[in-house]
Parts: C-alpha cells; sequence; structure tokens
C-alpha cells in the first residue's frame, strides 16, 4: 500500500514559525509583465526585495514550476520553496484544482524533506481541502518491487514527505475538518486505485484482486461476495468465463454492497477489470501489450469508490460489481467466432478476442440490472479509440442524457477531466451477427462509441422504463506513459475514484434537497 496515509496533516491560521517545518512554500504566477508572487504571509519588505528578483532568479510562475532558495530567517524555515501555479490572470482566487495541481508537485518534488508548511493563497475550506488532496495525492510512490539487493536503497527514493502544515485563514472554520478527513479518504481511495493498477499481472490476478477487495473494505459497512469459476458457470455469466478461460488463473466477479438504512436511492458501479489484456487469440503485438496490466483499471476505481462511499457514510446504496478476468491465449482460449452467452441469456459472437471488456462488462451489466438500481454507471479502459478521439488525459462519458451530464457536472467539481459523447443509432446494425443476437466488434471509426453502443444492448428495464446508465471510458487517462506532472505520478493515476465520490455525493446531496 501507499504510505501517503502516514502524512501528518494540520492547518493553522497564522504565524508559520510556529508550524517550525524546515521548508515554506509559496506561490507564483504568470503575469503579462512577467513572474509574480502570489498573496505569502512574508513581511512587505521581503515579499518587494523576492518580487523584484524573480525574473533574474529564472522563476518564471509556470505550472509545476519548484524552485529551492535558502529560506528568509523572518520565517522560521531553511528552505523557502517557490511554487508555479501558471496562473495567469491577477486578482481571481485559484481555482481548487490549480491550488491541487500547485500542491501535488511540490509534494512530489519535496520527497526528501521531512516537514513543509503550504502558504499558497487557500483562504476558503474547500481550497485548503483542495490543498490537503494535492498533497496526499503529489506524495504518491510505488515501490513494492525494488530490492535492496546489494546494501543498496531502492532507485527512486521510497521516503515521503512526513509533515504538512497548511497555512490558511480557514483553519479557524469548524468545517474545515470534515473537510480534510473527506480529503483523506479521496486520496487513500486514489492512492490505493493506483497501487493495484501499478500492480504486475505477475501478483495481481483475479483471485488475487478479489481478495485485495475484501482487505480494502476490512471494518467497512460493506458485505463482499466473491463468484467464482464455478458459480459463474451455474449462474450463466458466459462473458466472463469466455474471456478468463484462457489463463491458468480463473475468472472472479465480486459483488461489494453497501446500503445504508437510511438510503432512498440505489446505485450501481461496474468496473473492467482485465488483470492483463494480451488480446487473448487475437493476439496484440508486443508494445500493446506493454501497459496492459491497467486493464483492470475501472474494477479498481469501483472498489476505492464504494469504500469512500461507506467510509464518508453517504445516505446512498451503491453496489459494486468487479468484473475480473486474465484476458490470455492458450488450447483453452476462446476462439475468434465462438459463441458467448452473457447473463440473462443474450448471445455474443466473439468476432475478435481482443474486444474482452465489453463481454465481461456484459454480464455484469446485465446482473446489476435484474436488481433494478435507480441508475447504473460503468467504468472501463475499453477502447484504444478513446485515446484516437479525447487524448490521454480527457475521458470520455457516455449514455443517457440525465446521468451523463451528471457525471460530467459531478468530473467538472472535482477536477477531472471528463468529456460528453454521443450514441449515435447508425452504429448499432454494425454490431449485427449472422450468428448470434450481436458481435463483439463493429464499426472502427468511433470505435469508443461502438464499444458503447455495444454495452448499451445489456442494460435493462426496471418498472418498465430503461435504467439510467453512463459509461465512462479511461483507456488512456488511467495511465500516465509520460512525466509526471500535479498531483499525477508516472503509470496509474487514479482517475475516476474522485469524479464517482462526487457523483454520488451530487445524488445524496438533490435526495437530501427534495426531502427538505
Ligand atoms: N484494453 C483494450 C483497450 C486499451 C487500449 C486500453 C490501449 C488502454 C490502452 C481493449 O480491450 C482493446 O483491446 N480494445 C480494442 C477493441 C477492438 C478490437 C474493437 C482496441 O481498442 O483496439
Ligand atoms: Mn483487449
Ligand atoms: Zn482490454
Amino acid at each position: 500500500m501507499s504510505n501517503t496515509s502516514e502524512i501528518d496533516l494540520t492547518a493553522v491560521s497564522k504565524d508559520i514559525r510556529k508550524s517550525g517545518c524546515e521548508v515554506l512554500v509559496i506561490g507564483t504566477g504568470q503575469s503579462p509583465d512577467g513572474p509574480v508572487l502570489l498573496d505569502n504571509p512574508l513581511t512587505g519588505k521581503s515579499a518587494r526585495a523576492l518580487a523584484d528578483t524573480l525574473s533574474s532568479l529564472a522563476v518564471t510562475g509556470a505550472a509545476d514550476e519548484v524552485r529551492r532558495f535558502p529560506g528568509l530567517p523572518e520565517t522560521g524555515a531553511d528552505v523557502l520553496v517557490l511554487a508555479g501555479t501558471g496562473r495567469s490572470g491577477s486578482g481571481q482566487p485559484l481555482t481548487e484544482e490549480t491550488l491541487r495541481r500547485t500542491a501535488g508537485a511540490v509534494a512530489r518534488q519535496l520527497s526528501n524533506v521531512e516537514s513543509v508548511a503550504f502558504a499558497l493563497p487557500a483562504p476558503t475550506v474547500d481550497q485548503a481541502a483542495a490543498v490537503a488532496e494535492g498533497i496526499l495525492l503529489g506524495s504518491y510512490t510505488y515501490t513494492e518491487h525494488y530490492s535492496t539487493v546489494g546494501g543498496k536503497a531502492p532507485r527512486p527514493s521510497t521516503r515521503s514527505l512526513r509533515r504538512a502544515t497548511i497555512l490558511t485563514p480557514a483553519a479557524q472554520d469548524r468545517r474545515l475538518k470534515p473537510a480534510l478527513e473527506r480529503a483523506r479518504t479521496i486520496a487513500h481511495g486514489v492512492n490505493a486505485t493506483r497501487t493495484l493498477v501499478n500492480q504486475p499481472p505477475s501478483h495481481l490476478y483475479p483471485e488475487s484482486f478479489a481478495q485485495f477487495a475484501r482487505e480494502h473494505v476490512k471494518g467497512l459497512p460493506v458485505k463482499v461476495t466473491v463468484l467464482d469459476e464455478k458459480k459463474l458457470e451455474k449462474d450463466g455469466y458466459g462473458g466472463i468465463l469466455g474471456v478468463g478461460k484462457g489463463s491458468s488463473r480463473p475468472p472472479r466477479l465480486v459483488k461489494l454492497e453497501y446500503s445504508p438504512a437510511k438510503a432512498k436511492i440505489n446505485l450501481a458501479f461496474v468496473g473492467k477489470g482485465i488483470t492483463f489484456d494480451s488480446g487473448g487469440l487475437s493476439l496484440k503485438p508486443g508494445a500493446g501489450m506493454q501497459t496492459m496490466k491497467l486493464d483492470m483499471a475501472g474494477a479498481a476505481v469501483v472498489l476505492a469508490a464504494v469504500a469512500a462511499v461507506a467510509k464518508l457514510g453517504l445516505p446512498v446504496s451503491v453496489s459494486g460489481w468487479l468484473c475480473l478476468a486474465e484476458n490470455m491465449p492458450s488450447g483453452t482460449a476462446q476462439r475468434p467466432s465462438d459463441v458467448l452467452t452473457t447473463f440473462g441469456g443474450r448471445t455474443v459472437e466473439v468476432l475478435n478476442t481482443d474486444a474482452e471488456g465489453r463481454l465481461v462488462m456484459a454480464d455484469a451489466l446485465a446482473a446489476a440490472s435484474a436488481e433494478g438500481p435507480d441508475a447504473i454507471i460503468d467504468i472501463a479502459t475499453l477502447t484504444g479509440a478513446q485515446m484516437v478521439a479525447l487524448g490521454k488525459r480527457m475521458s470520455g462519458v457516455m449514455g443517457d442524457d440525465g446521468v451523463r451530464d451528471a457525471v460530467k457536472a459531478a468530473a467538472d467539481r472535482v477536477g477531472e477531466q471528463f468529456w460528453p459523447m454521443p450514441l449515435p443509432e447508425e452504429l448499432r446494425p454494425s454490431l449485427d451477427s449472422t450468428v448470434a443476437d450481436i458481435a463483439n466488434v463493429g464499426e472502427k471509426f468511433g470505435g469508443m462509441m461502438t464499444a458503447a453502443v455495444f454495452l448499451r444492448e445489456f442494460v435493462g428495464d426496471a418498472d418498465g422504463a430503461k435504467i439510467p446508465w453512463a459509461h465512462l471510458d479511461i483507456a488512456g487517462p488511467a495511465f500516465n506513459e509520460g512525466g509526471a506532472y500535479g498531483y499525477t505520478p508516472k503509470g496509474a493515476t487514479g482517475v475516476g475514484v474522485r469524479t464517482l465520490l462526487a457523483y454520488v455525493e451530487d445524488v445524496a446531496e438533490r435526495v437530501d434537497r427534495h426531502s427538505n
């Protein structure tokens, strides 16, 4: 597990000297006239002197810039850090996401420091909580598999920040304590997701994932049911079984249930959990396989989100479905042109075994539908086409207008990037099969939407109407193959956890407003 939960986080309203931190962080920005210092606790005289030398110090104020200088004696800190926010306009308060990214970039780059005081301009409770979230997310590292053979220390630093003090007038506000608790819960969930996704497939497979799920919700009011291959066979989960049958490690379906007594709304989350996607007999080329341990990110997000909802005690029932299988080629693997019978009886012709995500999701969408929830949201690293359409940092959201727009609004509120995409009717005939109800591949242009149109077929009715549903494709954003930035490390990002949690918070708030 990540070590960020060990960071001791406090907020103080004034006198940074008392915090006794080694490092004091203040913010910089970019104005049309060059770099500027943002609001800070320095005395007028030192602030002016520092502001005048920014250009000569080659400080630009750009995002991700973290520069260290000797501390000013008046601050009591040995080191002064100038952290760029990239913010260009002046006068406007920083957005929560800018604060999160700035604090994250600092925490990430100061891993060799014990204690840091953050004096970024964060006067409100929400802004201070955003700084806290950035710190906890930015200090994440995954170092489980480095050895110490030869007496050498593990290659990257396994150390991380121990103590962070946030300087904010909101320290006096009663609402700060629950806001910091929420930040801790969120960071714990996002970092647990990152760790699951970073886990190599040698160590993470359906059975060990199911075990991790049990441990992750231990002590929370979440019921865990694990369906093994025999039970999956008995209950007719042909999609999950078909995908899993090429592997020596059998598939699992994990069902998580959080149902507080007071709940009036019942939601279902479904996550794609392919612990490794080789493509199966429709084998991927070597290069395309390299990152395919990421293919269980959706299931990891669902696990973390359900746990976070339970931890925060939100008054909404949520069930989580983790579709766990390893997609491998072998003598027992499914073949292109095989026909599967998915949960509930619909048949699928498997024309391409590399379009496996939609097969496991079909089972769980149908099973979740049978319980008649008020809405279903699924999340998956489903298509390479997602990256063609929206790039590596912007996830796609598709589905019924209401849920789709609510997901987009929730994502915007917490600083995750999702963009709505349509479900063009004309794509459906491309999925027609000559031998089964539907084929698992269709039109390749707009392939992210084709996949969503396929999934839609497995969302059921409740009370004679289609269950409101949205599909989130996080293929690119789930895993950062580029350099670290803001609070986002290289490798697994944990994207989606914050959006699902925010969606549930928004649902809870709407229910609350209607009943008052
Ligand atoms: N897991 C992949 C999608 C993916 C690709 C995620 C790259 C992250 C990065 C998925 O199972 C897949 O292989 N999809 C195919 C579908 C195609 C065969 C219709 C794809 O996108 O090529
Ligand atoms: Mn695939
Ligand atoms: Zn896949």
